[in-house]
């Protein structure tokens, strides 16, 4: 399979391995309900790995809109790579192309380790979307293929995301994005078919009373050139249609037949195709129904009262997102938040479906605070005023700063509050996130596949393995793994007992 190089990417390919770990530190909680949105503040490199614990496989949809790398953005290119090639850019800002030919370098470069780390976040269901125009396009398709897996490809959108024509360009008004769609496992992931509009609902009718509601009527035999077999057929009560090339099988037309779905007219014969059979429209991969740009940062302008944000994306456009790839109770994230419309779209659609979706954004900007969470704020508690009030979605949030780095010079950080040690260890040990409960010993994190894991951790004093704390232990497991400082018991004694003993902090798992 064909594969993309650049400049910076054997430094690149196993960087998110040596990001470091950092605790999200809770500012505050807003609004009221259950807890689960989360908004944290912070480079999304990092904020992606401290995730992994409590999120790893568990996303359902992710939605991102990075940096289109278009020469006028100014972003800058600032992660911690330990390459000499990558240290030159760092911290410089990505110009015009004319004015810096490693622009694209520089941006696959950004953009390989978080996608690899929002690959883990995927769950087996789950699906990425991310909106792209032509500057990184053809790029990104490749990485994505090399990331997700090309067979987990599942389509390109096009978003008319112009609402006139751009008489002035040279050659052509560029009127769309493309919104790129991969599954963590194709076979897996379902579209969810889009609500039929009234028009289309208008066409179903109901003449003849049917008590099943309103239909359609489909012709059953094939015309012209299309596709069918030949046969001859006769409904149940003994009307006969001589030999015709059908559209639907001979067992599919008794079938209908016996349902009472067949109307003969002369000489055809329909199926009546009833409302409630139609499961909706299946998504399409043209998008010009969905709002525009410019709708966009009208939106911007009611929320704030003027534009305050150069980029947003269009409420519908996301939406339409969440309607295709999320069910009521799905987890939701965009790790290139922005203005927060991701999290405006799940709040509205949790509030006309009765939905339970959450969602995590991450900004880097310092307007995380006054732009994307006051966003969500304002949608949480209603905005407008008069005519143009727009009534709240009610719900809650929680807004997160990066904090500091778990482990520090190989150390545990003794600033970090234990419990996060806890889930962070258990997760590194499982996969999985930390149990609410334990089995009432205070060391006990949680039983996974049989094994029983235990962490002795005491910041002030070195804790040991001994006979006393084996002692302690009365819940009985297949096997045992116990962190602790020391350990004085023979290897002979672990071995016969099947525990593995592991030390703090050399034992404890980097990721
Ligand atoms: C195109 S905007 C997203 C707009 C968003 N979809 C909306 O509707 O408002 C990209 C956002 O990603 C943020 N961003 C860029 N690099 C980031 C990073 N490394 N970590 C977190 N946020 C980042 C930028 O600050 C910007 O706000």
């Amino acid at each position: 399979m064909p594969s993309l190089t650049w400049i910076g990417k054997d430094a690149v390919l196993n960087h998110h391995l040596d990001v470091p770990y950092r605790v999200l530190e809770k500012k505050y909680d807003f609004g009221d309900g259950e807890p689960g949105n989360k908004i944290i503040h912070g480079d999304n490199l990092e904020a992606l790995k401290s995730l992994l614990p409590e999120y790893e496989g568990r996303v359902k949809c992710i939605y991102i809109d990075p940096p289109y790398n278009t020469g006028n953005e100014n972003w800058v290119y600032n992660d911690n790579v330990n390459s000499p090639k990558i240290k030159k850019w760092l911290g410089q800002v990505v110009g015009k192309e004319s004015e810096d030919l490693t622009r694209h370098d520089k941006w696959l470069c950004m953009m390989y380790p978080r996608l690899k780390l929002l690959q883990k976040l995927l769950s087996n269901d789950g699906a990425i979307f991310i909106s792209i125009d032509d500057n990184e396009l053809a790029n990104l398709k490749l990485v994505c293929d090399e990331i997700f897996g090309a067979n987990n490809y599942v389509a390109q959108v096009i978003w008319k995301r112009k609402r006139g024509r751009d008489n002035s360009a040279r050659w052509f008004s560029k009127s769309h994005e493309s919104l790129l769609i991969y599954a963590k496992t194709k076979d897996n992931f379902n579209t969810s078919c889009l609500e039929l509009d009234e028009e289309t609902k208008k066409a179903y009718r109901n003449p003849d009373n049917d008590p099943r509601g309103d239909y359609r009527m489909l012709g059953t035999w094939a015309r012209g050139t299309q596709g069918g077999v030949k046969y001859s057929f006769e409904t149940k009560d003994g009307k006969k249609f001589k030999e015709r090339l059908w559209l639907f099988s001979k067992e599919n037309l008794e079938k209908l037949d016996q349902d009472d779905k067949l109307i003969i007219r002369g000489d055809n014969i329909y199926r009546k195709m009833f409302l409630y059979e139609n499961k909706g429209k299946i998504p399409e991969t043209v998008w010009d129904d969905v709002s525009n740009a410019a709708n966009a940062s009208d939106e911007i302008k009611r929320l704030f009262g003027k534009i305050i944000f150069d980029t947003p994306k269009p409420i519908p456009y996301i939406t339409r997102i969440l309607q295709i790839a999320t069910d009521k109770s799905s987890i939701i994230l965009d790790s290139f938040a922005g203005s927060g419309t991701t999290a405006h779209a799940v709040l509205n659609l949790n509030k006309q479906d009765g939905g339970n979706r959450k969602f995590i954004l991450v900004e880097m900007e310092d307007y995380a605070e006054t732009i994307t969470a006051e966003r969500v704020r304002r949608v949480i508690g209603g905005y407008g005023e008069g005519k143009n009030a727009v009534e709240g979605t009610g719900g809650s949030f929680s807004y997160y700063e990066l904090g500091p780095e778990l482990l520090k010079d190989g150390f545990i950080n003794e600033d970090v509050p234990e419990q996060t040690i806890r889930e962070y260890l258990y997760y590194t040990e499982t996969n999985q996130a930390l149990p609410q409960s334990n089995n009432g010993h205070p060391a006990h994190l949680g039983n996974f596949e049989g094994v029983a894991y235990y962490f002795l951790y005491n910041k002030d004093e070195t804790t040991t393995l001994d006979a006393t704390f084996l002692a302690s232990i009365s819940k009985k497991a297949d096997r045992y793994v116990i962190y602790a400082d020391n350990c004085i018991m023979p290897q002979k004694f672990l071995f016969d007992h099947d525990i593995t003993f592991k030390k703090i902090p050399r034992d404890i798992r980097r990721f």
